[in-house]
């Protein structure tokens, strides 16, 4: 692949610093349908997510009659890119994206409150541009919540990954395809545990620090657009009754 310059002047090509995330716009429950749902925003990605369940869990071999168990479902819509990445729906990639954020969700939600039954969580990129695991995390405990399903934590996600020498957050589809370096970490900020971490590249173990940093301080900005998100439906309500 030629090299792209990706930093210059200390600038990313979307004019971005290091450190900064692209714009991010999440809204609770836009699927009637669904126990709860959300969309997000996220620079150039517009992601649904779509939760269905407690349910019985069917085919029955996939139940746990000790916990609830999640499934999750990561697609990409085949017009979601401008290039041709291969075939859309569940390939690879999707099938991966699916089972670490599935892990992510198994941490935080009261399983054993249902037994024998199952949660579904749809994740649909309609528009993808780098990050959309994050997003897809950050957008489906969005929905999770909507739902009212019992969690012990709302987790987020984010990338951070590494140009030349430069740490950078939050990395869009052309960096993440030239970088050196990607890691999405999703974390739960509550019990401030780390409940995804995946690398491609290499790291230095201070560049690490640097990326998890940068993860870490964003994280009480994108914690507090989910929690926006989660209330502004009942803000008319409140003032009705003020
Ligand atoms: O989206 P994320 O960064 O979590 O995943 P990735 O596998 O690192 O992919 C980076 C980006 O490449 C995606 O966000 C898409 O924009 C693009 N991509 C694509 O267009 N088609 C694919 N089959 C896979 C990735």
């Amino acid at each position: 692949m030629d090299k792209v310059e990706l930093m210059i002047d200390g600038k990313r090509i979307d004019g971005r610093t290091a450190d900064q995330l692209r714009p991010i716009s999440i809204v609770a429950n836009p699927i009637r349908n669904a126990a709860g749902s959300a969309y997000i925003e996220w620079g150039a990605n517009k992601i649904f997510a779509a939760v269905y369940g407690p349910k019985e869990a069917l085919p029955k071999h996939t139940s746990d009659p000790e916990k609830a168990v999640i499934k999750c479902r990561y697609t990409m819509a085949p017009f979601s890119s401008v290039e041709e990445h291969g075939k859309p729906g569940m390939n690879r990639r999707a099938i991966e994206i699916s089972k670490v954020t599935a892990e992510v969700f198994e941490n935080v939600i009261l399983l054993n409150k249902f037994p024998g039954s199952e949660i579904d969580i749809y994740i649909e990129v309609m528009q993808s541009d780098g990050g959309t695991r994050a997003a897809g995390i950050t957008c489906a405990a969005v929905a999770l919540a909507a739902s009212g399903i019992p969690m012990r934590d709302l987790p987020y996600a984010v990338s951070a990954g590494k140009v030349g020498d430069t740490v950078i957050l939050d990395l869009n589809k052309i960096e993440d395809n030239y970088s050196d370096a990607d890691v999405p970490v999703a974390i739960c900020p509550r019990k401030k545990e780390v409940s995804l971490l995946q690398m491609d590249g290499n790291l230095t173990k201070d560049e690490f620090d640097t990326a998890l940093n940068m993860i870490i301080n964003s994280g009480s900005y994108i914690s507090q657009l989910q929690i926006d998100a989660l209330k502004k439906p009942y803000e008319k309500i409140e003032e009705r009754y003020l």
